[in-house]
């Protein structure tokens, strides 16, 4: 294939992910986004792989056979809630690779055209440096931010004395080590920045706590565009420039807008959880034995059934038990029965960006009927009824009150203005936080303990 033809597909392509990008910024447009998103990596991997560059078919189709095994196998059987952790461990990925690109590029720099042995071209030297130094933060960090989602270790922020004075050090020490690097090409200085790295990512996430995992994600997202935008460099490849420009750019974008959902400081996630107080805690448990008010389904069906309207909060629980179609069920009647319903979505509500709005398209909730949170939240003080379903951290009113809490600043759903709370969960237990709910007790709560889906039909089968 001739240049001008692989520059026109590797265009193509770039545009066909811009579109995806564009796509995926809205629910009623994601699926034609995620169209454009497949359709142009179809082109820009047949383009590269038919390009004049390529000498080993066999080993190219053997990785695209394993690594393809691998991630259908995944994608068909990942629940949908363990995605956070399977897009980090993803991410790790893509840091390794790139990791794995600039040592290749360093043992043998005559196959990349970036000159020979210990006559590297010097822009080359920086862009190789630059990839493995974000590749490899990546790669430690998304293992850090994998395990941390997935359970296997402890999802509080793991503080020690002059952490940060520490990760300053290192950062410094690298940029120098960088300069050493481009002036000798010393192969020893540049393990020492591959080994480096590794470690800053590693000491860079693990202060971070649970509560602000997701930003991590959005940011480690970012870091691996950025990373593959290296590989780029390396390869000469304007494609894999101009797709990790995009994955950096739209990840960075993504992360500033979570934590402005979260109330969070962008800066203190970058630099690894910079000024993250160790004193606060995860706040009382919810042993304590305080009255609350539960009722049954009959009780809720009777309640909605008198009111006017009703705000439905979903939140990981309803994911959980996959409730979203008997939800919906239950919403329709109350439709029926002239009774305004919406939904309202808070930005974190779920384990992933969007996880709200995903179920409630599957089961076909119309996207008039689903508010964000700034859209809806002044609604609740005129609100006959809010029905939270599977959610607890996104209501919690401590995230305004008290500033030991580790959900403190989060901007919150306001549903206790309503005039009635029911609350749908299987017990007393704590959210992802792991803070006690006020709500539960106040005089306006009503508890339908239960699994959500079941609650639903519940309701459905009283109102009926
Ligand atoms: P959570 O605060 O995690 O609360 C979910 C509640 O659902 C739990 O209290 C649980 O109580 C209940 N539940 C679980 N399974 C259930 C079932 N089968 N039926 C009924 N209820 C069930 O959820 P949230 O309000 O959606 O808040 C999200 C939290 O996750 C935030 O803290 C956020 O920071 C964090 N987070 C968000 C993301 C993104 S990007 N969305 C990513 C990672 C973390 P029971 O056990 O008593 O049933």
């Amino acid at each position: 294939m001739s240049q001008n033809i692989l520059s026109l597909c590797y265009l193509i392509a770039s545009v066909c992910f811009i579109m995806a990008l564009k796509g995926l910024s809205s629910p009623k447009s994601a699926r034609a986004g995620n169209f454009y998103g497949m359709a142009g990596m179809t082109l820009a991997i047949v383009a590269t792989a038919v390009s004049s560059g390529v000498v080993n078919y066999p080993l190219i189709i053997l990785g695209i056979a394993i690594g393809g095994t691998i991630g259908a196998i995944t994608a068909k059987r990942i629940q949908m809630t363990a995605l956070p952790q399977l897009v980090a461990a993803f991410h790790s990925l893509v840091g390794l690779a790139a990791v794995f690109v600039a040592v290749a590029a360093f043992s043998h720099p005559e196959a990349f055209g970036i000159g020979r042995a210990h006559h590297i071209h010097t822009g080359s030297l920086i862009e190789m440096y630059l990839g493995v130094v974000i590749g490899a933060i990546t790669f430690t960090g998304s293992v850090v931010a994998f395990t941390k989602l997935q359970g296997l270790v402890s999802g509080k922020p793991l503080v020690f004395p002059m952490q940060h004075l520490l990760n300053a050090f290192l950062g410094i020490v690298l940029v120098l080590l960088g300069v050493l690097f481009v002036t000798t090409e010393s192969a020893f200085l540049f393990f020492l920045i591959v080994l480096l790295s590794l470690v800053l990512g590693l000491l860079l996430i693990l202060p971070i706590g649970g509560a602000d995992m997701p930003v991590v994600v959005s940011m480690l997202n970012s870091y691996s565009g950025w990373a593959a935008a290296g590989i780029g460099f390396t390869l000469n490849n304007n494609l894999l420039i101009i797709t990790g420009a995009l994955v950096g750019s739209s990840g960075a974008i993504l992360s500033y807008i979570m934590c402005k959902g979260m109330n969070r400081s962008i800066i203190n996630v970058i630099l690894g959880g910079f000024g993250t107080d160790p004193a606060v805690s995860a706040g009382p448990a919810s042993s304590e034995q305080r009255p609350v008010k539960s009722g049954s389904a009959e009780d809720a069906a009777f309640i909605m059934s008198n009111a006017k309207s009703v705000i439905i909060v979903p939140g990981y629980g309803m994911a959980v038990a996959q409730a979203q179609h008997a939800l919906r069920e239950m919403a329709d009647i109350l439709k029926h029965k002239n009774i305004q319903v919406r939904y309202a979505i808070h930005p974190v509500a779920g384990r992933m960006p969007g996880h709200m709005n995903v179920l409630l398209a599957e089961a076909n909730v119309s996207y008039d009927d689903v508010l964000e949170l700034e859209d809806i939240n002044r609604d609740f003080s005129n609100t006959d009824v809010a029905f939270v379903i599977g959610a607890n951290d996104v209501t919690n009113p401590l995230a305004k009150t008290d500033p030991t809490s580790p959900i403190y600043g989060m901007p919150i759903l306001d549903v206790e203005r309503a005039k009635t709370v029911l609350f749908v969960k299987r017990s007393m237990a704590a959210g992802y936080s792991g803070v006690d709910n006020a709500l539960f007790y106040r005089d306006n709560t009503m508890m339908l303990f239960g699994d959500a889906k079941k609650v639903c039909e519940e309701i459905v089968k009283a109102m009926d």
